[in-house]
Order: C-alpha cells, then sequence, then structure tokens
C-alpha cells in the first residue's frame, strides 16, 4: 500500500508510482517536512539541516538548543504566533485574546479509500484506488486539534491534502486563516507558475522568479476569478514540458482563495493554500469542527507534461461526476452570440433547425428567456417564462427543436438578482447589501444570499420546476459578477466574517441537490466565461465555458494555460462567427473548428448565415469531431508549442493505447521564402510504427518524438492544421 508508517523511525512515507513524500515526528512531537519528489527509498532526515541563526525562535522544551527552531525546519502546517515566523498555515484567536498555536503530534490513522469532506467537493476514489493518511496534531497549551489529511491517488502521483480544526475545549475559538496544505521545499531555486488574466483573456501562464519574499495568487471576489485562477505550478529554473522538476496545485474550491510563495532567509520555499484569510474568519464553538477545502497536489521529476498529466486524470476521473463524465458531449448550437437578448420562438426554431441538418445535437437557449428581460438591467431572478418572446411557454420551443432530433438546453443565472425584478420587489433582504449603504452594483446586478436556507429553497424550486415543465436535457450555470457588500440579514454580526465561506456551503449545497436530482442533465459552469474555473465547480458541472472570448486565435492562449491543469472534457469551447465579436479578428472556419474542438465542442453564431460551401464544411467538422471525440476528450493532451511565445500553436491528443495520435494547431502568420515548422509530437509508443494519414508514410514513434515533423506549408493568417497517425 502507498503509505508506510515507521513507528522506530517516526517516519511516514507516502509512496506514488513515480513520488515519494515522507514527513518525520521529532522528539519534540513536531511534524517535520523530509521529502517530497523522486522516490528516494530511504529515510532523508539527514537533509535536515539545524543552522542555529540568530532571531529564531526556539521551543521552550529545546533548552540550550539554540539551534532548534520551528522557523528554520520545513513543517506540515505552520503555526502562527510562535517560533515559526514564515507565512502560517493556521491562525487563532482564544477565548483570553492569545494566538499563539503551537501543534505536536499525537497520532495518525491510515485508512483504505479516500476522505470525503462534508458539505464541500472533494476528490472520491474506490477503496482499490487510494488510501487516506491522517495525522493528528493538538496545540501544546489548549484543546485544538488538527487533523491534515492526505488522500494518495497513487496511479496519478497525486496527494490531497486538507486539514479538519477541532475544538475539544470548552470554549469557543475564532479561526482566522485556515489553509488547506503548507509545502516546505528547502532546497533549489524555483519560479512560480500562476494563470492570470481578466474577463475574456483568462487563465494566461506567468512565469516568475521565486525571489526572496512573499508572492501571493489570490482572489477576494467571492469566486475563483478570471484575474487569478486557485492553481500554481513551481518549477526548477530549466523546467520545459519535458524535463525539470515541478510541483502543482490546486485547489478544490470556487470561492476567495490565497496561495503564497514564501522565499525565506535561508533560501527556502514555502507554499500554502487555502481560503483567503482575508475574508475569513469563523467561530469555532466547543466540539466543533471545520473543514478546510482540499487541494491536489502533484509533482513531477519530467515536466510540465507529465504534471499535466497528472491533473487531467484525477480531475477527468475523480473530480468530475456524473453520467457525462467520460461519455460523449452533445455537440451544441448556443444562440447568444446569434442573437444576444433579441429573439423570439421563430428566429430560435430556425437557428436549431438549421443547426441539426448540420449535425449538431442540442440548442441551447442563452440569457433571455425569463421575466422581463430584454437587456441586461432586468429580469434575474424571476426564473418564468417571457412570453412575449416565447407564447405558450417553453414546451412548443422544447417540442420543436426536438421535432428536429436535438436535445434542449438552457441558462440559467441562479446566484443573481436584479433590483428591476418581481423577486427583488418581494424580498430586498435577499439581495446582498449592508443596511444603509447603497450596494456595488456590477452589469447592473445584485447577488443573492446564498447562506439563507429560504434563498437556496426558492432557487431549488424555480429551477426544477422549469426543468420538470419540459425535456430539458442541459443547464448552463452562469455567473456575472463578482461579490462583494458582504452583509446577510441570517448572520449574526459578531459571525459576519463567516458570510463568504458560508456562501461557497450554500451554493455547493444547491448544485449537489440539483444534479442529484437531475441526473440525466448536462450541466455546464460559466462566470462570464471562465471566471470560476476550477476543480470546485467541476465536481458538479464536468465542462465550463472556457472564455467569453471566442476569438480562435486569442483562445489558443487561454486553452494553452487553462490545459496546464485542467482537462480537455472540461472546456467549454465553440466555433462563432467572424469578424469575432470580442475583436474583430477575422479566422478561417477551419481554425476556429480545430480550436473549439479541444474542447466540448460547439458553435455559437446563426448557421443560416453562412455560405453553402461553410454549411457543408460545418457538417463535415462536426462528423470528424464525432469520430474523434473520445480520442480528444478521454486520450491524453500534450502542449507542443507555447501560443504567447512561439509563432505557432499546436497541441496533441493520444489514445490511452497509443495506437492513434492528433495534432491540431494554427501558424499565426505565414512568412514567405521561410522554412516549415517543425514539431515533435509526445506520447507515442517509440516501439510502434505509425501511419500519417497525409501521405500515407509509416514513422516509427521514435522518429516523431525524438526527430518529429515538418508542419503543412501554410497559407494566410491563422493557417489551420490537421495531423492525424494511427498505428500501422
Ligand atoms: C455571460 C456568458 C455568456 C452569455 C452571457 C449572457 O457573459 O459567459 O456566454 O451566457 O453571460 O448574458
Amino acid at each position: 500500500m502507498p503509505i508506510k508508517a515507521n513507528k522506530n523511525a517516526n517516519t511516514i512515507r507516502i509512496l506514488t508510482n513515480n513520488t515519494e513524500y515522507q514527513i518525520k515526528v521529532d522528539k519534540f512531537g513536531i511534524l517535520k517536512h523530509v521529502w517530497y519528489g523522486r522516490p528516494v527509498w530511504d529515510d532523508m532526515d539527514h537533509l535536515l539541516d539545524y543552522p542555529g541563526i540568530g532571531f529564531a525562535g526556539n521551543i521552550h522544551e529545546s533548552g540550550d538548543r539554540r539551534e532548534y527552531s520551528p522557523d528554520t525546519l520545513p513543517q506540515e502546517y505552520g503555526c502562527s504566533g510562535g517560533a515559526d515566523y514564515r507565512v502560517p498555515s493556521i491562525s487563532v484567536v482564544f477565548e483570553d485574546g492569545s494566538r499563539t498555536v503551537d501543534l505536536r503530534y499525537i497520532g495518525y490513522t491510515i485508512e483504505k479509500g479516500k476522505y470525503s469532506i462534508p458539505g464541500l467537493p472533494a476528490v472520491y476514489a474506490s477503496d482499490d484506488d487510494a488510501e487516506t493518511l491522517e495525522i493528528y496534531l493538538q496545540d501544546i497549551a489548549s484543546e485544538l486539534v488538527v487533523r491534515l489529511r492526505y488522500g494518495v491517488l497513487p496511479q496519478y502521483d497525486v496527494i490531497t491534502r486538507s486539514a479538519v480544526i477541532s475544538n475539544k475545549g470548552s470554549e469557543p475559538i475564532r479561526l482566522e486563516n485556515a489553509m488547506s496544505f503548507c509545502l516546505d521545499i528547502p532546497f533549489g531555486e524555483w519560479d512560480r507558475m500562476t494563470f492570470v488574466g481578466r474577463h475574456a483573456m483568462e487563465r494566461v501562464p506567468d512565469r516568475q522568479p521565486v525571489d526572496p519574499g512573499i508572492h501571493e495568487s489570490s482572489s477576494a471576489r467571492g469566486a475563483s476569478s478570471h484575474q487569478q485562477n486557485p492553481s500554481v505550478i513551481l518549477c526548477s529554473k530549466d523546467c520545459t514540458e519535458t524535463s525539470g522538476e515541478c510541483y502543482g496545485a490546486a485547489l478544490v474550491y470556487s470561492g476567495s482563495f490565497k496561495t503564497q510563495v514564501e522565499r525565506d532567509q535561508l533560501g527556502g520555499t514555502r507554499l500554502t493554500m487555502g481560503i483567503n484569510p482575508d475574508l475569513f474568519s469563523w467561530e469555532l464553538g466547543a466540539g466543533e469542527d471545520f473543514y478546510t477545502p482540499e487541494a491536489i497536489i502533484t509533482y513531477s521529476g519530467e515536466g510540465f507534461d507529465r504534471l499535466s498529466q497528472n491533473f487531467h486524470g484525477v480531475i477527468r476521473n475523480n473530480v468530475c461526476r456524473g453520467k457525462y463524465k467520460l461519455a460523449p458531449r452533445p455537440i451544441l448550437i448556443n444562440n447568444w452570440e446569434a442573437t444576444y437578448f433579441n429573439f423570439d420562438e421563430e428566429k430560435l426554431a430556425a437557428i436549431a433547425k438549421q443547426a441539426s441538418k448540420l449535425g449538431v445535437d442540442l440548442f441551447v437557449m442563452d440569457d433571455g428567456w425569463f421575466g422581463k428581460r430584454s437587456s441586461d438591467t432586468s429580469g434575474l431572478g424571476d426564473w418564468t417564462v417571457n412570453e412575449s418572446k416565447l407564447k405558450g411557454g417553453l414546451k412548443p420551443l422544447v417540442d420543436r427543436v426536438k421535432s428536429f432530433g436535438m436535445k434542449f438546453g438552457i441558462w440559467f443565472e441562479p446566484e443573481m438578482i436584479s433590483e428591476d425584478s418581481d423577486l427583488f420587489r418581494a424580498h430586498p433582504d435577499w439581495a446582498i447589501a449592508v443596511p444603509g449603504r447603497a450596494p456595488v452594483l456590477s452589469r447592473s446586478q445584485l447577488l443573492l444570499d446564498l447562506t439563507r436556507a429560504d434563498v437556496r429553497e426558492y432557487l431549488y424550486g424555480a429551477i426544477s420546476d422549469i426543468l420538470n415543465s419540459a425535456d430539458i436535457s442541459y443547464v448552463k450555470w452562469d455567473f456575472n459578477r463578482s461579490i462583494c457588500d458582504w452583509y446577510s440579514h441570517g448572520i449574526p454580526k459578531e459571525r459576519m466574517g463567516e458570510m463568504p465561506h458560508r456562501y461557497m456551503l450554500g451554493l455547493y449545497e444547491l448544485l449537489e441537490r440539483l444534479t442529484h436530482d437531475f441526473p440525466d442533465v448536462l450541466f455546464e459552469g460559466c462566470s462570464g466565461g471562465g471566471g470560476r474555473f476550477d476543480a470546485g465547480m467541476l465536481y458538479y458541472t464536468p465542462q465550463i465555458w472556457c472564455s467569453d472570448d471566442t476569438d480562435a486565435y486569442e483562445r489558443t492562449k487561454i486553452q494553452y494555460g487553462t490545459s496546464f491543469i485542467y482537462p480537455v472534457s472540461a472546456v467549454g469551447s465553440h466555433v462563432s462567427a467572424v469578424p469575432n465579436h470580442q475583436t474583430g479578428r477575422v479566422t478561417p472556419l477551419e481554425a476556429r473548428a480545430v480550436t473549439a474542438m479541444a474542447g466540448s465542442f460547439g458553435y455559437e453564431l446563426d448557421l443560416g448565415k453562412l455560405s453553402d460551401a461553410e454549411k457543408a464544411a460545418v457538417k463535415e467538422q462536426t462528423a470528424r469531431f464525432r469520430r474523434y471525440d473520445d480520442l480528444i476528450h478521454n486520450g491524453s493532451y500534450h502542449r507542443l508549442s507555447d501560443p504567447t511565445a512561439d509563432k505557432f500553436a499546436a497541441w496533441e491528443y493520444v489514445s490511452f493505447d497509443r495506437t492513434e495520435a492528433l495534432v491540431h494547431g494554427m501558424v499565426f502568420r505565414t512568412e514567405p521564402s521561410a522554412m516549415r515548422y517543425r514539431i515533435r509530437l509526445r506520447g507515442l509508443d517509440p516501439e510502434k510504427l505509425y501511419r500519417f494519414d497525409t501521405d500515407g508514410k509509416i514513422y516509427s514513434g521514435t522518429a516523431l518524438m525524438n526527430g518529429g515533423i515538418l508542419l503543412p506549408r501554410t497559407w494566410g493568417d491563422y493557417a489551420p492544421f490537421e495531423l492525424h497517425f494511427t498505428e500501422f
């Protein structure tokens, strides 16, 4: 089994297929982090150093041993208020106002299977596929108990981390910071890669040296955000796609988060990640437990490609759930960029009918079908059909769409409320606002207070009424602003700091209930595109609209960054009209198609406006995607270029049995009198021979991976290509 405890050496080792993690309890009961990286098969505590430097705190029992300091030793969960001055994992205010926490080891358990977390999304696994280690720590001077949990999934080289913080005493305490994990790496020079951006330009990789000091990426928006994603990679300076060391962490949480990377005075690197403490405090009553969200961590000694395979595998198979987890997703047509708010039944039926002839499976009716919603200034919260647009309700339209042989899907933005809505007029206190202050508007809308059970009950009723009123197969769950003005009429004033996390617990409860009660509905997450693109949402919605930017060129960068952590099956991606509505750029239809195929494929335009030749191309694309969808969604995905730096984008899918490979991409600008670009494939079997569809020639896996192949000669800008190989 992967977790091994050596009682004599007080060492616990976690072994996955290609990694090893070591923890040691010392004679003072301090839990030290000893090793994380390639397997070492030996006790590594000879690497722990005791430099004995000035101004380091020494725990009292260490007596004269000035060299013994938690400030210089790698820790599993750094405490605040005591001898360790680096970024803490836990901060507490006790009943007497003191803030010193000093956690010491009291025991451990090892169990088959993977722990779950009440009320929060988490990696799940069968008893055969995972093991759980729990290490119990107790504060030396109080009855604060912390359980550090490690869920081990050896086949993906993944360890999940979370903590349970329990107040076993008789007085309440206040938690002010409760990180999901701490990882101390005492040696090495590292770069820190985060995924940053803004609305319509999310998750572009940003690689910076970890210089001395504290480097943070975070969200204080009540959602994981477009601006900084709750994921991070620490990589060696020489790390590339195929070589070098890297550690990755992704939080399974969709609310405000904070990731901190500290390079300390001795050149050690500490990584912590969890709920953003700036927006968090939690009263922990006597006998109560607090569960942190979990983080997925993984290590690769072979560069980013392997790291991404680990994340993709665990997120696709052990985070995403439901009927569509691994099944082919419907090819959809969405009317948003085709009509915006300006539609009626005839217009929508015409779009659906045209799409049905071209091989599209699902028609999605986007924003504007409900309440008084002819623009984005009104109607949110009133989830009843707007009969001036859809006479007779949903059923006539749904029946028509079904008569074309298609499924029907619908858009909701459940967490929002417009001031101009019947819901707001009836329940103004359901909107998040501070009494006596005009609330901040964004897209002219406010948020519903999901910490309240009555609000969640209303939403459950309103959404399930719609889903029961017609044959609906898909829901797009949108969220189009950031949260602020944190105040709830349902939370006592001294506990208002709990609201941001309670909002997430409320959201997750509602999503759990709806996805459980409507198991046949495919839920797609969305937040103005990818403003809440995280492993927490993927537990409920196996795909998420990746970005409101549908420009194929920009999308190559957005999808490139997204792919470091998230699998292709999670990425909602559509072909839209040209000139593109976000950038005005004109790209070839085939370039838009291969880019959109790197995801849950669909279209978002009025296909009726295309020429006959373009329609024929769309028909061929949908058929092609059907041929490839298992390879694309369930194969391995490899980045063959960096589109933020290179002159072309190229990515590759390889089937798990390595009998088939598909390369897609585009050359951004064709240059005259130039050499063709060379790519080297990855993930093939070096021993196998592959037939290249384009010229029928046979190449060995070794030749394609070590030597490579030339991209076709191109013409024009954003020139797409497709290279397909099958085992010979
Ligand atoms: C968000 C989504 C879009 C669309 C609009 C509708 O911006 O990301 O795809 O649904 O809302 O208002």
